[in-house]
């Protein structure tokens, strides 16, 4: 066992953890769900997080290379009960199917605004490229997200 400290979503989680665990049971484990278990492989991007402002494929990562680290997840985006007002964006169009590969479309999508000069809808679609939708074909959220930078 490994003892590790990682700051989720600016909360500060202690925790001896097996040294094979992924970030992705680490987090579930931890009541962070939204951070979907899909392929388990890199290839989905469902697990999607930040860790230290970088995209990682949570599955992929181990809890050990994020100790020390500030990690952050969909969950970070919204006070509740408010939502951002990319998530408003998400539901003004109807960006949102099952809903599987949401949080981390949201969260890349967030990040890739937080930190674009000047959007476009070329990047955009690299940003978001690494997360696979089953369901809505990408139409939908890209028209959510085009409204959020359209309006800053
Ligand atoms: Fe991690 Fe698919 S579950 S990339
Ligand atoms: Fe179903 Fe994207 S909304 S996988």
């Amino acid at each position: 066992m490994k003892s590790i400290t990682i700051s989720v979503n600016d909360k500060k989680i202690h925790a001896e953890i097996p040294a094979p665990q992924t970030l992705l049971d680490f987090l579930r484990s931890n009541g962070i769900m939204s951070v979907k278990r899909g392929c388990e492989s890199g290839e989905c991007g469902s697990c999607a997080v930040l860790v230290d402002d970088e995209p990682r494929a949570s599955c992929i990562t181990l809890t050990l290379q994020a100790d020390g680290k500030e990690v952050k997840t969909v969950d970070a985006l919204s006070t509740r009960p408010d939502l951002s007002e990319l998530q408003k964006r998400f539901i003004e169009v109807g960006a949102i199917q099952c809903g599987y590969c949401t949080p981390a479309l949201l969260l890349l999508a967030d990040h890739y605004l937080n930190n674009a000069l000047s959007p476009s809808e070329k990047e955009l679609r690299e940003a978001i490229s690494g997360v696979l939708c089953r369901c809505t074909g990408y139409l939908k959220p890209v028209e959510a997200i085009k409204k959020e930078f359209k309006a800053n």
